[in-house]
């Protein structure tokens, strides 16, 4: 079978499947032991992300264990403004930190410009999988939203609100417009080399789409995305490649995406499956939502959920099965089997 005839790009073409391929959002990861060996060798998860030989092995550990529909590059969103220097580091139980923040408007203005080669070890990762993978297997290549990657940039860390980045931008918004602007053309280049190394498929991860009002959500969020979706599309290298988006709780709802020349919608666990199909009305393919929290449950819960929201796709054009969120570390890897086989077995 050829990757074009693969359940994941015909789902993504809105084929209408008798089982919807699946994958997961964090796949690979601390949930399974065989991730949490490799992990304990390093002590900054960056360092583990420029080893493409590594990370080749990690992405493969989940595809070994549950034999899934599509497999996913091992990095992280966060590369690309550790590529524009801003030292991004993993701090044991804090989650990522930056040592050069953007505190300031004039650190924007200085930025240096993105060169594509400085993460090479990402591209080196996705020829090693590409080879690796069974041909008939999907490689997803990604990168975070431009927006997602500023707040980080600018915050310096995680955060419950995002207080500094709000601020900042209401106060600077002429140079976010400009940070935007460099990590949008950066997020293109990226994904280009992405496309030349072997993915079949692009997931733009905006996770902080949720902290913004609606009108700030299409100011420094959604027309950044367009914008990127635009180029990918424009482009001969990249204008194949079907493009998902993963939005976490956008202000305004999800039918502003209906009117983006995307492919696929990854719903959010709380986002509501009748509303979507409505508003998503057969142009675009669905990814999603099991609730994560789920996997913590009996197995006759998972079923009840699992078989919920297969029933609720059954008709609809496009469906690609996945979580709504990531894979936390607390779940058991016996879980994520259980939903993988239900899902088949349906
Ligand atoms: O299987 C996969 O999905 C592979 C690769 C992957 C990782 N991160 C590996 C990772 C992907 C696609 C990401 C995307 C990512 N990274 C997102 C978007 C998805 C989402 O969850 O909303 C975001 C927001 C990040 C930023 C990030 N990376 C944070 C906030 C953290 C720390 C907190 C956490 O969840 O662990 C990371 C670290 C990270 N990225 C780990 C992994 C496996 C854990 C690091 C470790 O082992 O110490």
């Amino acid at each position: 079978m050829t990757i074009d005839k693969s359940l994941f790009i015909r789902a993504l073409r809105k084929e209408k499947l008798s089982t919807p391929p699946i994958w997961y959002m964090r796949q690979a990861g601390r949930y399974l032991p065989e991730y949490r060996k490799i992990r304990s060798k390093f002590k900054n998860f960056l360092d583990m992300c420029k080893d493409p030989d590594v990370c080749c092995e990690l992405a493969l550990q989940p595809m070994n264990r549950f034999n899934l529909d599509a497999s996913i590059l091992f990095s992280d969103i966060l590369t690309i403004p550790d590529a524009f220097n801003l030292g991004v580091e993993f701090k044991e139980g804090e989650g990522p930190v930056f040592n050069n923040p953007i505190k300031n408007k004039a650190i924007i203005r200085d930025l240096p410009r993105f060169n594509p080669q400085d993460l090479s070890y990402v591209y080196k990762c996705v020829e090693n999988l590409r080879a690796s993978l069974p041909p008939s297997i999907p490689l997803i290549g990604f990168c975070g939203s431009p927006w997602t990657l500023a707040a980080y940039s600018i915050e310096g860390s995680s955060s419950k609100d995002f207080g500094f980045t709000k601020k900042f931008i209401s106060e600077n918004t002429e140079e976010v417009h400009e940070l935007l602007d460099a990590y949008t053309n950066a997020c293109f280049l990226y994904l280009k080399e992405q496309a030349m190394s072997g993915i079949n498929a692009i997931q733009i991860f905006d996770s902080w789409a949720n902290l913004l009002n609606e009108s700030d959500y299409k100011i420094y969020s959604l027309n950044y995305i367009n914008d990127l979706v635009r180029k990918l599309k424009m482009d001969k290298i990249t204008s194949n490649l079907p493009i998902i988006v993963f939005a976490r709780q956008p202000a305004g709802g999800i039918s502003q995406f209906s009117h983006v020349s995307l492919d696929c919608l990854s719903l959010y666990w709380d986002e509501s499956i009748d509303k979507s199909i409505n508003i998503l009305k057969n142009n675009t393919a669905i990814q999603g939502n099991l609730d994560p929290k789920i996997l913590k449950e009996d197995n006759s819960v998972i079923l009840k959920e699992v078989k919920m929201i297969i029933d609720k796709f059954k008709d609809y054009p496009g469906y690609i099965f996945n979580l709504g969120h990531g894979i936390t570390p607390d779940i058991d890897p016996d879980k994520i089997k259980f939903v993988t086989d239900t899902v088949r077995e349906i």
